[in-house]
């Protein structure tokens, strides 16, 4: 019996008879030839049927088969330098052939469809290979992260996904009713971590969360997946460099482990190689200096007024792309005015206007893909601003205790998965990152 197999694997049988069960990809017809692209999951490949080594019937379905029919198929693997597929180069003569099921008419064919087309056929484009890659290296991404903060003493303790009260902005929550009482969903697993950095030292929360946000940018999406470690006594220059080196990781790796998906992506990689601890680092206030000052020498009216920024004002994506060009890495940007920030940021000594909190702006137009800061460790200041947050203290007992058992000076971030795949993968659309994506016209499938 000849061994069922990977496509992945298929150049270790190379002269050997095979078992490949998969579903057609696509099919040319060549007449006593018939050329099968076979997909497994794992690769493709391409299967030969040759009118004359195989049996009359099974010959006919073979020349019938309609794209995505699920089939199984044994013969020898050749090389064959030409033989296109994933990864290529080897081909199939087919023995034997059995159909599993013939195919309805497939919605998507190898010619263009519009996005929203796409989009409502998830179910079925998760197939094609440009998804194929992407979800492979968000994967990929997703296990070196966890296996970097695993062998660096992070412990992964989960957080809720229901919880009574906001972590981040109270404009965003989507509520759900609780046996007749409000709760939200999670926007972020933060408080909690910190509860846990108290218990753990060092720790990290890696999960769905959600955000109501009225958005329609090409990097927003209502449900999305966020990294986020939570440290006992990091300053924030210790949270800059754990994150360059933990980012730096991630791009690595990804480059070493997918050159084929990125290929089919085509993505440019030299941008990525570049990513190499230190990153730059440049407050607040330099950023809005250095706008203005690309403003002034800006002669397009339009772009010259969509750059200048007013000190206080939060970026918006011209400002964070026009920042991410002046440096040809990732690059941090620290010190932000506390008004536009979260509740629990620690504001700089002798500087309260400002908090010591950090972005990291990705290069090529990605934005931020990770925010973070110290938190506030003094009770009576954290006090003072959960009491400005319009929803009961009650919901925030726990978390102000806290800062009464022990309160040390901590600081963590969040990375979002879905804005640092579209980064690596060179994508314009947030969209493609996630199987199933949650937008605001969006929710099927
Ligand atoms: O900057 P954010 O809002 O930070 C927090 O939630 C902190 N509590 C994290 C922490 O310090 N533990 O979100 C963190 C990251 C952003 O930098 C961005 O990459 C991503 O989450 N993000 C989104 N991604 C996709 N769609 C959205 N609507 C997003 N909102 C934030
Ligand atoms: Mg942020």
């Amino acid at each position: 019996m000849a061994p069922i197999i990977s496509i992945r694997d298929i150049a270790q049988y190379e002269g050997q008879e095979v078992t490949l069960r998969g579903w057609v990809y696509n099919r040319t017809d060549k007449g006593k030839l018939q050329f099968i692209q076979l997909r497994d999951g794992s690769g493709i490949a391409q299967c030969v049927a040759f009118k004359r080594d195989l049996d009359p019937e099974m010959f006919e379905i073979a020349s019938k088969l309609t794209q995505e029919s699920s089939v199984i198929v044994t013969g020898a693997v050749r090389r064959d330098e030409r033989a296109p597929g994933i990864p290529g180069g080897y081909e199939v003569g087919i023995q034997t052939l059995q159909l599993i099921q013939m195919a309805e008419e497939y919605p998507i064919t190898p010619k263009e469809h519009g996005v929203e087309f796409l989009m409502d056929h998830r179910h079925l484009w998760v197939r094609s290979s440009r998804q194929w890659a992407i979800l492979r290296i968000r994967a990929t991404i997703v296990r070196e992260i966890r296996n970097w903060l695993d062998d660096h003493g992070y412990l992964l303790v989960d957080t809720p996904i229901i919880t009574p009260a906001a972590g981040e902005d109270t404009t965003t929550l989507f509520s759900i009713d609780y046996f007749g009482e409000p709760a939200f969903l999670a926007q972020t697993g933060q408080l909690y971590n910190e509860a846990n950095m108290a218990a753990f030292g060092k720790v990290y929360c890696f999960g769905p969360t959600f955000r109501a946000e009225k958005s329609k940018t090409r990097r927003h999406l209502m449900e999305f997946w966020m990294l986020e470690p939570e440290m006992a006594f990091f300053s924030l220059e210790d949270l800059m460099d754990m994150e360059q080196t933990f980012i730096s990781h991630i791009v690595q790796r990804v480059l070493e482990q997918h050159p084929n998906e990125l290929k089919i992506l085509e993505r440019d990689t030299r941008q990525l190689e570049n990513v190499l601890p230190p990153f730059p680092r440049i407050s607040y206030d330099e950023a809005v200096e250095r706008l203005n000052r690309l403003a002034d020498q800006t002669e397009n009216p339009e772009l010259r007024e969509g750059l200048r920024i007013q000190w206080g004002t939060d970026f918006g994506s011209p400002h964070e792309t026009a920042i991410a060009e002046m440096f040809d890495k990732p690059v941090f940007v620290y010190h932000f005015p506390s008004a536009f920030k979260a509740f629990y940021m620690q504001p700089v000594e002798g500087r309260p206007e400002v908090c010591r909190s950090v972005d990291l702006l990705a290069p090529e137009g990605y934005g931020e893909i990770t925010g973070g800061s110290e938190r506030i460790y003094d009770k009576e200041l954290l006090e003072e601003r959960v009491a400005k947050m319009g929803i009961g203290r009650e919901a925030y007992a726990w978390y102000l205790d806290l800062r009464r058992f022990g309160s040390v000076p901590h600081a963590g971030f969040g990375l979002g998965l879905e804005r640092t795949v579209a980064w690596i993968c060179g994508l314009p659309h947030i969209r493609e990152t996630i199987p199933y994506a949650r937008m605001l016209n969006r929710k099927y499938p």
